[in-house]
């Protein structure tokens, strides 16, 4: 990260809103059979804001429990065929599609980014996850979603193949020479030559070189495994992080454990997920969050469907509090508020009670005993995005993205927006061009991998050439 040059900023996009009563907000999109033309609106914005990538996310199995906890997920276009189609209705921006290591096979996969990479000029990039999602087991014919060592081993192998496989044509292997009809030179055509634990592969890929060498991969993910992986392999880290302090820490991790495996820690760009709620004001940007608290569907278990636990499980008081017993549109006292914990949770609560009450005056306004008081719903959904929130007019926002890298803890931000397109639209006109004027947005460069500043891909180069009818794998 260097002082002057502007952060990496990307659309996180998720159609129906990053917040859980998104959808539920006059005039926003609530049906993802209409997807198409918002994604479209959607990348438009982005790419004329001067937005760095558009970014898809995934999550392989669908269930009742996320109409309450994560609504975005119940239904969603698969990310490979959203970047593909916004290919066609853009032209610089970069486009990112998440792939489930765990569960996608490599050579599919590496054909698929290639292909997007050669449609879009060099404007594709791999987001690779291994899943956090033990349904996703039964949606691919397995009988249990692996453990963590066993899925970041395949990761591991999987990034190996991707990265072997795309380089299957070296840079003159394409001959095309008409005259002396001479179409590839058969000695620059290069096997894969895999045969790990998991994953084996012998190649070549059978699409052309991709414009970028390697698109860049991002990883997203929490533990030790992804961490080493996302030092060694990935150009991107996504991390989870709701407070610069923490950020920065995991930051300076990944960067030291990519200096000790061999890599120029800048060439590993940290990436923080942000959920801004922009509007003209302050004032008019608190009202929108006080509007989606107030409209968060709660099911607090008063309609006895077990199948479907109240939200949010574990991302708000109803950790500490029996939420389903609370008159949740009543005004919250804090007498009651001691009441109603338990006990041995007591000690947890004055914390996490603190913080939820600061987040409620800062993201809304309100506080306990004031003139716009706080219900206990305010209370209940207070965090019901895990995410870094900023509540705010453009000024605010673009100082909020300074102070995160002023404290070192990150290179960019994944934009979040609450519901759509609107809240997208207002980051895009509103908030967009104070970051611009900052300096804080509008990278260039022709690729992605240009735009993102991360020099000349890192080549394994298999020396194996290939011999006419392999089928066989070499260890
Ligand atoms: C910011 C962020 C975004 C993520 N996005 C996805 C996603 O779109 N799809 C997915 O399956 N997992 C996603 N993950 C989950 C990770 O892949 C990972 O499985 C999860 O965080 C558990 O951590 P671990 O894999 O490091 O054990 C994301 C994680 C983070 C931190």
């Amino acid at each position: 990260m260097t002082g002057t040059e502007p952060l990496i900023i990307g659309a996180m996009v998720r159609t129906l809103g990053a917040y859980p009563s998104g959808w539920r907000y006059p005039g926003a999109h609530a049906d993802p059979r209409e997807d198409a033309a918002v994604l479209r609106r959607i990348a438009r914005l982005a790419e004329d804001a001067d937005l760095d990538y558009l970014f898809f996310g995934d999550w392989l199995a669908t269930g009742p429990d996320l109409e309450f906890r994560d609504p975005y997920l119940l239904a969603r276009i698969d990310p490979l065929s959203a970047v593909l189609a916004l290919a066609g209705v853009t032209e610089r921006i970069g486009l990112i599609a998440t792939v489930n290591s765990t569960y996608a096979d490599p050579y599919a996969t590496a054909r698929a980014t290639a292909s997007l990479d050669v449609l879009t000029g060099g404007r594709g990039g791999i987001n690779l996850v291994t899943g956090a999602e033990p349904r996703a087991a039964a949606n691919h014919g397995r009988d249990a979603h692996a453990d963590n060592d066993t899925r970041y081993d395949r990761a591991e192998e999987f990034v190996r193949a991707l990265r072997l496989l795309w380089e299957s044509w070296d840079d003159d292997a394409w001959v095309a020479d008409r005259q002396a009809g001479v179409l590839i030179d058969a000695d620059l055509l290069r096997a894969a030559d895999l045969a790990g634990s998991q994953v084996r592969v012998s190649g070549p890929l059978n699409v052309a070189r991709p414009p970028q060498g390697h698109p860049p991969i991002v990883h997203a993910g929490t533990s030790p495994r992804s961490r080493a992986l996302a030092a060694t392999e990935a150009d991107l880290a996504l991390i989870a992080a709701g407070d610069p302090a923490s950020a920065a820490e995991t930051r300076r991790g990944l960067r030291e454990l990519a200096a000790a495996s061999g890599r120029d820690p800048d060439d590993l760009k940290v990436i923080v997920p942000v959920l801004p709620v922009v509007a003209e004001t302050e004032a008019e940007a608190r009202a929108i969050v006080d509007a989606l608290l107030l409209l968060v569907p709660l099911d607090d278990g008063r309609s006895g469907n077990a199948s479907r636990p109240g939200f949010p499980a574990n991302r708000s008081l109803a950790a500490f509090l029996d939420v389903a017993g609370l008159p949740v549109d009543d005004p919250a006292r804090r007498a009651a508020v001691d009441d109603a914990v338990s006990a041995d949770a007591a000690a947890r609560f004055g914390e996490a009670g603190a913080r939820v009450l600061h987040a409620v005056r800062t993201h809304t306004g309100r506080t306990v005993g004031g003139a716009h008081g706080v219900t206990w719903r305010h209370l209940i959904a207070a965090n019901a995005v895990p995410a870094n929130f900023v509540v705010g007019d453009p000024h605010a926002i673009a100082d909020h993205f300074e102070r995160w890298r002023a404290a070192g803890a990150a290179d960019g931000f994944n934009v979040l927006s609450a519901f759509q397109p609107a809240q997208f639209e207002a980051f895009a006109i509103l908030a967009a061009p104070e970051l611009r004027r900052r300096g804080l947005l509008g990278r260039t460069g022709e690729t992605l991998r240009e735009r993102l500043s991360l020099g000349e891909p890192r080549l394994i180069h298999a020396p194996t050439a290939v011999d006419a009818g392999r089928i066989h794998y070499a260890v």
